[in-house]
């Protein structure tokens, strides 16, 4: 019998956060089972973590809330840290529980890059505000742990409404798309040091507790590089491909690479490579310079038998509408970049078609 003592409990845990984070320990799941009568209460936490110094902390932050509540004499925190299940099998077992978090969403498309800074984000935002203006229902989920860019590229501070009813985050609604951050839901003084399951959890919830209902594109912006963001995505929707964005840089183009191997070896269809930071326009004079090298991405994408979605020119008006919370192809959608946009928009639109013909594998 749940008695509004015990209740009481349930409000006070829901105040513990997990460090560094703005997600309290209820939400994560991780009290198992709360006794509370005539002023004793014992609570049962587990958690599946290898950071065995957030799990005592949770304990300490727990026990004292409790003991600081009216009417509690005595508290017994029990914490139990399960060692991690290996995360493929925890994620297979999900899979098979709940094979898509996003039904009303046709297609996901990730943005991936080899590594930071090649302008995944700036891409990713722009080529859904594209597709929006094409005529197509998009949602954007910002998805990079470290360093979610939503807010800033969309000007959003504020943190987003939760229908308490059913208890669905409400996405923002900019330019015609659906947006999503963690940026929205971490506290951002705080340095992430996330672990495997944390992030599997929060991605998890960003699209299974977000009311995306009916979208044609759902559009992901990964971290850079393979790690556990992409894997939870590979496996808890069904991916229609991934995009990787690259820099005409030798560097760059070799990461990107690894990129592509990744989603090859988890049977994730990569739909093709977009080159940005591809050329510079002069604004004085019109004279196109390639400042790296020219046609790195096109041959990158031939060699690995994937299609080259086009270039977009490196521009600082670009860098101008990242900061100031209005995309280039919103501020200037006759411009020369929107029509690269445009380009990359349409291939995008065009190879998640044809994928779609291919059957799918979400689980490897
Ligand atoms: N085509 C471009 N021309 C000029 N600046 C760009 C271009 N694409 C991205 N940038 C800038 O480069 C920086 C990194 O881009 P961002 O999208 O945040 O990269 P990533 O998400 O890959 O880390 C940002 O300041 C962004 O405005
Ligand atoms: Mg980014």
């Amino acid at each position: 019998m749940s008695s509004e003592f015990e209740e009481k409990i349930w409000e006070v845990l829901r105040t513990v956060k997990f460090p560094g984070m703005s997600r309290d320990v209820v939400s994560f799941g991780f009290v198992k089972g709360v006794e509370a009568s005539a002023g004793t209460v014992k609570v049962d936490l587990q958690m599946a973590t290898e950071n065995q110094a957030a799990a005592r902390q949770i304990q300490e932050d727990v026990d004292r809330a409790l003991r600081a509540t009216d009417g509690v004499d005595e508290v017994v925190v029990n914490m139990r840290v399960a060692v991690p299940v290996k995360q493929e099998q925890a994620q297979q077992q999900a899979v098979m529980q709940d094979p898509n978090l996003i039904p009303g969403v046709a297609s996901v498309v990730a943005v991936a890059s080899g590594k930071g800074g090649v302008g995944k984000s700036t891409v990713a935002a722009n080529l859904a505000v594209r597709l929006a203006q094409l005529g197509h229902s998009v949602g954007l989920l910002d998805a990079d742990i470290y360093g979610p860019s939503v807010p800033i590229m969309f000007g959003i501070t504020e943190k987003p409404n939760i229908d308490g009813e059913r208890n669905r985050i409400l996405p923002f609604e900019k330019y015609g798309i659906k947006l999503m951050s963690l940026g929205f839901i971490l506290d951002t003084d705080t340095p992430v040091i996330w672990r495997g399951p944390m992030v599997m959890k929060a991605i998890e919830q960003m699209l299974g507790d977000v009311e995306w209902g009916e979208l044609d594109y759902l559009i992901v912006d990964l971290p850079p590089g393979t790690g556990d963001a992409q894997l939870t995505l590979t496996q808890r929707v069904p991916l229609s491909g991934a995009v990787v964005v690259t820099t005409p840089q030798d560097v760059a183009l070799i990461d990107a690479r690894k990129g592509l191997a990744m989603f090859n070896k988890v049977n994730v269809p990569v739909i093709g490579i977009i080159e940005n930071m591809s050329s510079f326009v002069c604004p004085h004079c019109g004279e196109s310079t390639d400042v790296f090298k020219q046609g790195g991405g096109e041959r990158t994408a031939e060699l690995l038998g994937t299609a080259f979605l086009g270039a977009i020119p490196l521009d600082p008006k670009i860098v101008e509408g990242g900061d100031s919370g209005v995309p280039i192809v919103v501020s200037e959608p006759e411009g020369g970049h929107a029509d690269a946009f445009r380009t990359v928009a349409e291939a995008v639109a065009r190879q998640v078609a044809k994928s779609a013909e291919q059957p799918k594998l979400s689980i490897f």
